[in-house]
C-alpha cells in the first residue's frame, strides 16, 4: 500500500475513534448515573444488570384503579431455605390489599422457576425481575442487601410515566405487615413515616413527634443520620422521584441506604407526614428469620409420598441434594412403615 494511503487510513481511524467517543457513547454528563456520581456505591442505572422475568399487568391490568393512588410495593428477595415461607406470608397479606403493583425482584442473574410459578399462582398484579448485587461488592464484608433490586424498581417507576400516580413502599420479604399499614401509606403526599417494631434486636424505630411534627427520631442506631429510620418505616409518593431523576438513588452502603435515599430527594423533617395515629401504633415489624445452613443429602428412590415431597422440598429450596452426601433418613420412627 502506498505510504500516503496508510497515513490517510490512520487519520480516518483517529477521526472515527474521536467521533465514537464524543457522539456515540454517551458521556457521564449526557447520561447521568444513579445519584449523579461515578462512585461505585452510586452506579449508573445502565451499569446494573436488570432483567424482566415476567409481569401480570396485561392480564390483570383491570385490577388497577387509576382514580386512586396505586401502591408500588417493592420486595427484594433471594434464594435460601426460608424464601418460600416468607414469600407466602407476604403474598397472602398483599392479597388483601387493593390497588397494588407488587415488584418481586430477585438477587440473581436468572429468574427462579419457583418464584415464577409462585407469582402466577397468586394472581395479583406483579412485576418479576432479577437484579443481582454487582460483583464488585461480593466478598466486601457485609454485603448491601436488596439495593440492586430497589434501584431496579425505582428505575422502572421513573421510566413508566404512563402508570398511575401512587406511593412507593419498600417491603422486605421477611418483615410482618398489618393490613392497616397499606391504607395508611396510600395517603402519602410527599414522604410519610411511621414506627417499625423489632428493629436491630430492640423494640422499635420511630420518628419522635410533637404537635403533629417530627422533632427527632428514636432508633437503636442513630449513626449521625438525618433520617435514622428502618427501610420499612417510610413511604414516598412517586411524584417525588420524577422531579429530578438524577437525585434518585439507593446507594450500596450498608446501614445508610434509607438515609441517603431520602436525603437524595431533598426531604426535610418538615416534609414528613406522620402516620399510624401520630406514630403511636406499630403496623410493621422487622422480623428476621435465623438462617440455618442447608446440608446436602443423597436422594434415594422410594415408592412413598417422600419421593414427591422431597422433589417439592428441593424445588422450593428447603433441601439440596448431592450424590456424594449421606442419605436423608426416610423413616426414623417405624422401620416397617417405609418398607
Ligand atoms: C435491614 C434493612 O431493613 C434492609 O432494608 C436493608 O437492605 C438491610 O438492613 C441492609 O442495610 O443491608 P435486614 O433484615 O438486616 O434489613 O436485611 P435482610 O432482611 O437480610 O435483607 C433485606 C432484603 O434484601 C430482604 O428482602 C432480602 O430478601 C433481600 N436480600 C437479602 C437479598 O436480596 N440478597 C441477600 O443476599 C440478602
Ligand atoms: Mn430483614
Amino acid at each position: 500500500m502506498p505510504k500516503h494511503k496508510t497515513g490517510l487510513h490512520f487519520v480516518f481511524v483517529i477521526l472515527f475513534i474521536l467521533t465514537t467517543k464524543f457522539y456515540l457513547i454517551p458521556s457521564e454528563d449526557q447520561n447521568k448515573p444513579v445519584g449523579a456520581s461515578t462512585d461505585k456505591r452510586y452506579p449508573r442505572y445502565d451499569s446494573l444488570y436488570i432483567r424482566l422475568c415476567n409481569d401480570s399487568l396485561p392480564q390483570l391490568g383491570y385490577k388497577i384503579n387509576k382514580t386512586q393512588p396505586v401502591l408500588y410495593i417493592v420486595t427484594p428477595t433471594f434464594a435460601r431455605r426460608e424464601q418460600v415461607a416468607e414469600l407466602t406470608r407476604l403474598a397472602q397479606t398483599l392479597l388483601h390489599v387493593r390497588n397494588i403493583i407488587w415488584f418481586v425482584i430477585e438477587d440473581a442473574t436468572v429468574c427462579s422457576p419457583m418464584v415464577s410459578q409462585f407469582l402466577v399462582r397468586h394472581q395479583m398484579p406483579y412485576i418479576h425481575m432479577v437484579a443481582p448485587l454487582p460483583e464488585v461488592f461480593i466478598g466486601e464484608g457485609q454485603k448491601p442487601r436488596g439495593v440492586s433490586q430497589r434501584n431496579a424498581a425505582i428505575q422502572w417507576i421513573m421510566t413508566h410515566s404512563d402508570f398511575p400516580e401512587g406511593v412507593l413502599y419498600f417491603a422486605d420479604d421477611d418483615n410482618t405487615y398489618d393490613l392497616r399499614l397499606f391504607d395508611e401509606i396510600r395517603k402519602t403526599k410527599k414522604i410519610s413515616m411511621f414506627p417499625v417494631g423489632l428493629v436491630a434486636g430492640k423494640a422499635h424505630s420511630s420518628p419522635v413527634v410533637k404537635d403533629g411534627r417530627v422533632v427527632g427520631f428514636s432508633d437503636p442506631w442513630m449513626a449521625n443520620r438525618k433520617f435514622p429510620m428502618d427501610m420499612a418505616g417510610f413511604a414516598v409518593n412517586i411524584r417525588m422521584l420524577k422531579y429530578d431523576p438524577n437525585k434518585v438513588a439507593m446507594p450500596f452502603i450498608n446501614g445508610h441506604q434509607e438515609d441517603r435515599f431520602l436525603k437524595g430527594l431533598d426531604f426535610t423533617w418538615e416534609d414528613i407526614e406522620v402516620l399510624a395515629e401520630g406514630c403511636t401504633k406499630v403496623w410493621v415489624w422487622h422480623t428476621t428469620t435465623v438462617e440455618k445452613e442447608v446440608l446436602p443429602f443423597r436422594f434415594e428412590e422410594t415408592d412413598t409420598n417422600l419421593q414427591h415431597l422431597f422433589q417439592e422440598l428441593e424445588f422450593t429450596g428447603l433441601i439440596k441434594t448431592s450424590d456424594d452426601a449421606p442419605p436423608l433418613p426416610q423413616c426414623k420412627t417405624d422401620e416397617n412403615a417405609c418398607k
